[in-house]
């Protein structure tokens, strides 16, 4: 029945929405930062896996442009939660072999956390486990905005034509840029929405939605995103006959 090879089965690029810290937190009579913090957790153990599973890319939305919006105790103490975790985990990281990259606006962060971003990309630039790209600050529409920005500059510059500017050169100017499509998304904690995440990238990925909440992610429920990926057909456009090995 199933006719992809073995390699096809597995997601290079697996993309997560980690939601749903708040209501864990709400259903224990905590507060909403009890969930942040619990969600620190699920990110070391999705991490190991996906290197563990040999998957390239694991992108992992942490906060989203809109959520600059959330009230300011609750935003401060993310940011701090983000420097925290960052100076826990960067040598373990890197000793693991893993990359760490960064997209979103950094003109919005802290001197401080930028600089911790900077550096752990520069610590673990030569690694070749996994990359794992962290969202913070990010939206899809910064994204184009930027990516608009970046080509505009090259063509007032003269380095670029206005005919120059394909689907190739906005992909390559994109925040992921170099990396393999998406070909994995996981929301978790009931929503189906994609709340401003990647949208170029998403656009041929597989969704999976779960109801699970993000502090109570495991290992379980990342082998079933998987499992659910394994028994999608992906025709890119095309005919279930045009997919069959050795005709594409
Ligand atoms: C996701 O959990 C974490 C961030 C958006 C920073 P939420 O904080 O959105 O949790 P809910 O959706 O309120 O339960
Ligand atoms: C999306 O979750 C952002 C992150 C998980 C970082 P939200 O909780 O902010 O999304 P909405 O507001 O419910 O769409
Ligand atoms: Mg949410």
């Amino acid at each position: 029945m199933n006719h992809r090879t073995e390699a096809s089965t597995l997601p290079r690029h697996v993309a997560i929405i980690m939601d749903g810290n708040g209501r864990w937190a709400r259903r224990r009579g905590l507060p909403r930062h009890a969930g942040h913090r619990a969600g620190v957790g699920p990110v070391r153990a999705a991490v190991e896996q996906c290197a563990r599973r040999g998957i390239e890319v694991l992108t992992l939305f942490a906060f989203s442009s809109e959520n600059w919006k959330r009230p300011r105790d609750e935003v401060s103490k993310l940011m701090t939660l983000f420097l925290e975790a960052l100076d826990r985990e960067v040598d373990a990281l890197h000793e693991n072999g893993i990359r760490v990259r960064f997209i979103g606006d950094r003109s919005q962060l802290s001197h401080a956390l930028v600089s911790r971003l900077a550096a752990a990309e520069r610590l673990t630039a030569d690694n070749e486990a996994l990359t794992l790209v962290v969202a913070v600050s990010y939206g899809g529409h910064w994204d184009m905005v930027q990516a608009a920005r970046a080509i505009a500059v090259e063509v007032a510059a003269g380095r670029l034509s206005p005919d120059d500017v394909d689907e190739q050169c906005i992909t390559a100017h994109r925040a992921l840029a170099g990396l393999p499509p998406v070909d994995l998304l996981i929301r978790t904690a009931g929503e189906w929405r994609i709340s401003n995440f990647l949208l170029w990238d998403l656009a041929y990925s597989e969704l999976h939605f779960t109801d699970r909440l993000w502090p109570e992610f495991g290992e379980a429920d990342l082998e079933l995103a998987l499992e659910a990926y394994r028994s999608r057909r992906r025709r890119f456009g095309r005919t279930d006959e045009q997919m069959k090995v050795g005709e594409c």
